[in-house]
């Protein structure tokens, strides 16, 4: 049986935050070399990630035999595209890290068979043996990856529309609404809760209510990351502005 834990971390701020995320993110490499690794995009883990590139400069850190998952993407944008998330992970941590482009399963939104594609990546997680890691944030309505509320914790890896919140909240990311695609792919919950950790990320004050759901709130579809309640070893590293001290 797997031991459930969810360790709730707050730091001061958003410095600490990264440092201390890239110190779990390094343990379990280091650990763990050939670790299975879902990576985020959004604004919070990029702290981390250039901790990380940081100490992979000063030869610290080893992730040359380490696999990354892309962990969501909008529908129908090819890698080229300013506001493909493949660019954003490459842009924000692959390159920065060096990461061999064989050693990265992408999520393809341009996908010809888009059900083929979200098959073929789940197949790949069951190939690798499992996740070791999946770092996450936390989306303004409660979404991991793009697994919008209400939401089904069986679910696999696939297309689905955006919300409303999330295309809203994306919309920042890209100058706009209308430049935020409405349809999305999303390794699904059943990938992410049956991972072996998760570091959950959070930041910001406007997280405050949202991830006082996640962590004490019942576990229910209407808050998706509610279920990492009952996965395993899940870490919630929160600065004191989005826990609310
Ligand atoms: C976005 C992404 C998620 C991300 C979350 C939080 O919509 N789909 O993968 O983790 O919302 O983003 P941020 O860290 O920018 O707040």
């Amino acid at each position: 049986m797997r031991e459930r834990i969810v360790q709730l971390t707050i730091v001061d701020d958003y410095e600490a935050l990264s440092r201390a995320g890239a110190d779990l993110m390094a343990d379990l490499i280091e650990a763990r070399p050939d670790a299975s690794i879902i990576l985020a995009t959004g604004e919070t883990p990029l702290g981390l990630y250039r901790e990380l590139a940081e100490r992979r400069r000063r030869g610290e850190l080893d992730v040359s035999r380490a696999r990354f998952f892309q962990l969501d993407a909008y529908m129908g944008l090819g890698p080229d595209d300013r506001r493909s998330l493949y660019g954003w992970m490459k842009r924000s941590v692959l390159d920065p890290l060096d990461v061999p482009e064989a050693n990265v399963v992408r999520l393809p939104g341009d996908a010809p068979d888009i059900q083929a594609a979200c098959r073929a990546y789940d197949a790949a997680v069951r190939a690798a043996g499992g996740i070791d890691l999946a770092v996450l944030g936390l989306g303004p309505n409660g979404h991991l990856g793009f697994n919008e509320p209400p939401a089904d914790p069986a679910s696999p890896t696939r297309a689905l529309d955006l919300t409303e919140e999330s295309i809203v909240s994306n919309a920042r990311y890209w100058g706009g609404r209308d430049e935020v695609p409405r349809r999305a792919l999303t390794a699904g919950l059943s990938v992410l809760l049956a991972a072996r950790g998760t570091l959950l990320v959070v930041s910001g004050a406007h997280k405050n209510a949202i991830l006082r759901r996640t962590v004490e709130g019942p576990i229910i579809p209407d808050v998706p990351a509610s279920y990492l309640q009952g996965a395993a070893n899940v870490t919630v590293l929160a600065d004191k502005a989005a826990w609310g001290e």
